[in-house]
This record gives C-alpha cells, sequence and structure tokens, in this order.
C-alpha cells in the first residue's frame, strides 16, 4: 500500500472510531490547530458541508452559545443544534435563505465546496475555483470586521488570481495542506484572518 493510501486509509478508520462522518474532519481539526479559526459563541457558516465532518467539528467548537449553518446542494443529515439551508451556493436564493438563517453577521465562513470531479484537470480545476469565488463572495456579504474564512482550492492556473482578490478583503491570507489531506492531492486550503470589509 502506498502511503498516501495508507494515511487515507489511516483518517477513515479513525473518523469511524471516533464518530465523524467523514475523514474530512480531521482537516478542519488540523487547520483550526495551526490557525485557532473557531471559537467559542462563535457563529460559523460551512459551504458544501455533507455529509457533515466539518459542521460536527465547528459545532463542538462554537459551543452551546454558538451558531452553525451549513449549506450544500445535496440534503444533509440533520444535526442537532445545526441548521442546514440545502441549496447551491451559486444561486442568489441559498444566499437569501442563508442571510435569513443567520439575523446577522457570521465570525467564520468554511468552503469545503467541491464539484464532482470529471478527472479533466482543466475542467475540474475551473469549476472548482468558480464555486470557491462563489464562497468567497458570500463571506464578504455575511463576515464581521475581523472575521476568517478558510476556502479549500484545487491547485492550478486560476490559483494566483484567486487568492490574490482574497488577499484585497483579509488581512493575512495562507496556502495551506493540512497532513490529513493526501499529499497526492492538488487540494489545498486558503486561510484567511481578518476580514477588512467589502470593497
Ligand atoms: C468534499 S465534500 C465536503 C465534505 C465536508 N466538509 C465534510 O466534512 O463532510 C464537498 C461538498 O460540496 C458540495 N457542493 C458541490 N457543489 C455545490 C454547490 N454548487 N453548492 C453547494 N454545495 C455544493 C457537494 O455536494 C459536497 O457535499
Amino acid at each position: 500500500m502506498k502511503l498516501s493510501d495508507a494515511k487515507k486509509d489511516y483518517y477513515r478508520k479513525l473518523s469511524k472510531k471516533e464518530g465523524f462522518r467523514s475523514r474530512s474532519a480531521y482537516k478542519l481539526i488540523q487547520l483550526d490547530k495551526s490557525y485557532h479559526i473557531l471559537k467559542s459563541g462563535n457563529t460559523v457558516v460551512d459551504v458544501g458541508c455533507a455529509p457533515g465532518g466539518w459542521l460536527q467539528v465547528a459545532r463542538e467548537a462554537v459551543g452551546q452559545s454558538g451558531m452553525v449553518i451549513g449549506i450544500d446542494i445535496e440534503t444533509v443529515t440533520q444535526l442537532a443544534g445545526v441548521t442546514i439551508v440545502q441549496g447551491d451556493i451559486q444561486n442568489t436564493h441559498t444566499i437569501n435563505l442563508l442571510i435569513e438563517a443567520l439575523k446577522g453577521k457570521a465570525n467564520t465562513l468554511l468552503s469545503d465546496v467541491s464539484p464532482r470531479v470529471s478527472g479533466l484537470w482543466s475542467i475540474d480545476h475551473a469549476k472548482q475555483i468558480s464555486l470557491s469565488k462563489s464562497s468567497l463572495d458570500t463571506a464578504k456579504q455575511i463576515l464581521i470586521r475581523g472575521g476568517n474564512a478558510v476556502l479549500k482550492i484545487f491547485e492550478g492556473e486560476f490559483l494566483k488570481e484567486f487568492k490574490k482578490d482574497a488577499e484585497s478583503y483579509f488581512a493575512d491570507v495562507h496556502l495551506t495542506k493540512p497532513m490529513a489531506s493526501r499529499q497526492r492531492s492538488s487540494e489545498l486550503y486558503m486561510v484567511c484572518l481578518g476580514f477588512k470589509s467589502a470593497r
């Protein structure tokens, strides 16, 4: 077994043992350990949340006084203390439903959104960046000043331009790859800290 497959298998087994809905949960745990994104009492929006591993991590981190809202185009099995908005992040109706559910601003937007991959890299990259751009646009509408965002991105030709765009809205933008993310995959996370304000 290759090392990357062994790692995938390790986190899959661990997620089953620890009751997480996905192995992705460990990516958020590791990102939070490094960047301290999730805090007690926070309001967190999670875009592309199904099946719900990140929702579980966020729910635990924000505690009873916090709020977690998940968005996905697919159906998400209910999770105690989490509001689910089912819809497409690229559709204005979904954003309106989110704003209604929020009743105010959010501290953090998480986005692990990814399209169904076709295997044709340039197409998958373009589709994924387009989804992440919609998450960034949503962040601009809902974040408090000083708020944070974590955006999944597939590496490729549009990455540089997308990072530059994010840098004009956040004080610090870091590109990182958590341990739980397969080294072989071209998935990265853009951690955006200190939302300045929408231009
Ligand atoms: C990698 S999964 C997210 C895993 C999740 N973070 C977890 O911990 O369980 C990516 C998700 O993005 C969702 N997605 C894809 N396109 C979307 C869109 N246009 N709007 C909302 N969600 C979308 C998919 O349905 C899928 O559930």
